[in-house]
């Protein structure tokens, strides 16, 4: 240990030296990666393609439109500053009541109408990311367990675990069976974890799941409300994609379960975002919406921790109220999703690459295998510095998801405009066609186009050569000799 370390431990908490917080994991890395050398059509386009990233920017044009008709609705302009010391001074840690309404208003029109949220039960947080970890203070103590089925987001290792003490039992899957949970499976950890004398506290699971942007069954669903509530153990449902559905099956939220499932609902709990499904992480609108009173309540003082400011809350009250606006969003919200997902799959088709097959979340679950060298964790790691540094788009390997089978990648789909997306299925074109010893494709009279319209001059000639590193020199970069980006992954 470095004096440097050993000094700090001294000085500051358990918690400030200790490395629970999660960040050094390679999701992480790839960010940095991206922000060292970020692409821009003009600016920089050898840059890195940021596909590690979940946002959903594919609708702004709608909010911003409503943004420009509904000017009282923020309270920094003309027509709303009449309303800025009422808001600006309000503090109370429930919460704007208008604000509480249209959450739970909005929650229900995500899910259908099929289930009605009750405002008194809207609780605020950070975002997801404060509303998960508020949820594990409310359930659980130091050492105590959450069962998560793998793959999992992960940043529930930072969220759930680092402040609170909680530990994650990873629940295994498999690409035989799509990676979907199993009764067989979760019982077996559950079994595992009390046999090592691991108090299990609850499941947790993201539903749509990222990173496979699939939706649990409704029968899957009862069958896990069935097992949780025969062990007395909780279930948390990380609903934050619900909106981001495009295609058949439906999502189910495990709020209507419980109406049709025998179950103890001090049992469910549901965590939500504006995050994903509006596009706003931004605003850092989490909520935490408990069936149990006392959760509700302590969550709600918790909250104190995590407002999210008054501003904030009084500009999606009024945006979340217009539900003409709210019921136009989603449908077109969800329309682009698809016709984008389909851009992605489909381009990757052509190069033979396929995905796990999903209907909603903002990435696809890409299927490499056929390209590691070696099937094994190291076989990943190698593939995705190789797709960094060479192929210059940042996605994210498998094993931060704790996925048990290497060659899996989650690849993001909607934080770019179309041009961008045209340009990162190029890279993977050529970069596919070299790593299979063929030559690539032609460019499609399109993708020339916007080569052009991006003034790179390379020529499809430079395919062939190759680096000082045996890897090929594909057209985005600068030269053989240009200096390689400052990426922390460039040195490892
Ligand atoms: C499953 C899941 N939960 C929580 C979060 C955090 O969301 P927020 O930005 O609302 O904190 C994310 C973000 O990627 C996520 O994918």
């Amino acid at each position: 240990m470095s004096y440097k370390r050993s000094n700090q431990q001294q000085l500051l908490s358990k918690l400030a030296t200790n490395d629970q917080h999660g960040e050094n994991s390679p999701y992480f890395d790839g960010w940095k990666a991206y922000d060292s050398d970020p692409f821009h059509p003009t600016k920089n386009p050898s840059g890195v393609i940021q596909m590690g990233l979940a946002e959903n920017q594919l609708s702004f044009d709608l909010i911003e439109e409503w943004i420009k008709k509904n000017p009282r609705a923020s309270i920094c302009t003309n027509e709303g500053a009449h309303d800025f010391k009422d808001i600006a001074i309000f503090q109370d840690y429930n919460g704007l009541p208008e604000f509480r309404n249209a959450v739970a208003n909005f929650m229900g029109k995500v899910r259908g109408d099929r289930v009605k949220f009750d405002p008194d039960r809207i609780v605020m947080a950070g975002g997801a990311t404060g509303a998960n970890e508020t949820i594990m203070f409310c359930l659980a103590d130091p050492g105590d367990a959450f069962l998560v089925p793998t793959p999992y987001y992960p940043a529930f290792n930072r969220d759930l675990r680092w402040r609170t003490g909680v530990q994650l039992l990873p629940i295994p899957s498999e690409s035989s069976n799509n990676f979907q949970i199993t009764i067989e499976s979760l019982q077996k950890t559950y079994e595992n974890a009390t046999k090592n004398n691991i108090k299990v506290k609850g499941l947790i699971l993201t539903n749509p799941s990222n990173p496979l942007g699939t939706t649990l069954s409704k029968s899957t669903l009862k069958s896990l409300v069935k097992f949780i509530n025969s062990k007395r153990i909780h279930i948390v449902c990380d609903e934050i994609y619900a909106a981001t559905l495009f295609t058949s099956p439906c999502f189910t939220s495990v709020g209507e379960i419980i109406e049709e499932v025998e179950c103890d609902k001090d049992l469910i709990h549901i965590v939500y975002s504006l995050s994903k499904d509006m596009g706003l992480p931004g605003f850092r609108v989490g909520i935490v919406y408990s069936f149990n009173d006392g959760v509700v309540s302590c969550a709600r003082k918790m909250s104190s921790f995590g407002l999210v400011s008054s501003q904030t809350q009084h500009f999606l009250a009024t945006i979340l109220s217009d539900d003409e606006f709210v019921v136009k969003f989603l449908e077109e919200s969800s329309r682009r999703l698809g016709k984008r997902h389909a851009m992605f799959t489909k381009g990757l088709q052509k190069v033979g690459i396929t995905c796990l097959r999903s209907n909603a979340g903002l990435f696809c679950w890409m299927d490499l295998r056929k390209l590691l060298k070696e099937s094994s964790f190291e076989g990943e790691m190698e593939l995705w510095r190789v797709i960094i540094k060479q192929v210059k788009l940042n996605v994210s390997p498998g094993s931060s998801f704790e996925c048990l089978e290497p060659g899996w990648f989650r690849v993001c789909f909607a934080n770019m405009d179309d041009e961008t997306m045209g340009i990162a299925l190029e890279r993977i074109k050529i970069f596919v066609g070299k790593a299979e010893g063929e030559a690539a494709p032609p460019t499609p009279v399109k993708e020339r186009r916007w080569r052009k319209e991006l003034q790179l001059s390379f020529s499809t000639r430079m395919v062939h050569h190759h680096d000082n590193e045996g890897g090929a020199i594909l057209p985005h970069m600068k030269s053989p000799h240009s200096p390689m980006p400052h990426s922390p992954m460039v040195l490892c």
